[in-house]
């Protein structure tokens, strides 16, 4: 068996448990915080960094019981917080912050979908969207981002998605959202050159998570076929451990990514006649 690669987001020794520094004193194992992680993608990536045995765990989420759940399988530390509220957003960063003192990596799985035909989407539904999707991800990043970049260390994961990299009929603006996120990661990426502070975008296709019975449409294409909240997971925690930017999950599906940005009208054609 390989290895296993140590986080790439935290100085060396510290990623190691049950080291001491040089004084002797106990050495703090790097701090994931994960939202979303009351349930799906976000819930299997808790199992993940836990499974993995090197992190603290601080989990954010809504619903208390299912958050409760997972924190004590996992030992995280439960953070309840809405974060279609700026307040919330806020109140999730500070408490991350002052019950763990840092967070070195800030995986952002949070996410609502909606689906039908754009010109009957209700405009509350948009701002819902907007809000979660994108503007609670970007004002979390603000808020943590700092100290990653005073420590010179860290990584940003945000869940994407395929619909974000090549559009999809009847999802326009959930895939306007996570268009977003590639856009705003990129940006970072030039901003924090030079530093070892990363930012990854996990873009899956579908997830067989309750994501789809929450939006109230049912994934109905033959194509890709849903994966596990656990193969994301895995993706998700290698993005971190490795320092990877964009991956797709299943990864084939970063052919047809390529394919759209090479010849954009052959593949709307192809989308049109088959999607
Ligand atoms: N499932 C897919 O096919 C798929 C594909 C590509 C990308 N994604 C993305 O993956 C991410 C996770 O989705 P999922 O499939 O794991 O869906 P999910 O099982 O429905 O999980 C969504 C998570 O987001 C949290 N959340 C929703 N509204 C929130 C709010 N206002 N404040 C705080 N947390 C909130 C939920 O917390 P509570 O339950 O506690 O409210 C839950 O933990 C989303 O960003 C989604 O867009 C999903």
């Amino acid at each position: 068996m390989p290895p296993t690669p140590r986080p790439e987001a935290t100085p060396r020794p510290e990623a190691r448990p049950g080291r001491t520094r040089p004084a002797g004193r106990p050495v703090a194992r790097p701090v994931v915080l994960v939202t979303g992680a009351s349930s799906g993608i976000g819930e299997a990536v808790a199992d993940r960094f836990a499974a993995d045995g090197r992190w603290r765990l601080l989990l954010g989420g809504r619903d208390e019981e299912r958050l409760a759940t997972v924190a004590g399988r996992t030992g995280g530390g439960a953070l309840r917080a809405d974060l279609a509220e700026r307040a919330g957003v806020e109140r999730l960063a500070a408490e991350a912050l002052e019950r763990e003192g840092r967070v070195d990596t800030l995986v952002a799985a949070a996410g609502i979908g909606w689906a039908g035909p754009f010109t009957r989407m209700p405009a509350d539904a948009v701002d819902r969207l907007i809000t979660l999707n994108v503007t609670s991800v970007v004002h979390l990043v603000r808020l943590l981002l700092p100290q990653m970049a005073e420590r010179g260390v860290g990584r940003v994961v945000m869940i994407g998605s395929m619909a974000g990299r090549v559009g999809v009929r009847n999802e326009a603006v959930y895939a306007a959202t996570k268009g977003a996120l590639l856009a705003f990661a990129d940006s970072l990426r030039y901003e924090l050159a030079g530093t070892r502070v990363g930012v990854s975008v996990v873009l899956p296709g579908a997830v067989d998570t309750p994501f789809f019975t929450r939006r109230g449409v049912p994934y109905h294409r033959r194509h890709p076929r849903p994966v596990s909240p656990e193969r994301v997971a895995d993706v998700v925690w290698d993005a971190v451990v490795r320092g990877r930017d964009d991956v797709f999950v299943p990864s084939w599906l970063g052919m047809p990514a390529r394919l759209h940005g090479a010849v954009p009208g052959f593949f709307r054609a192809m989308a049109k006649r088959f999607g």
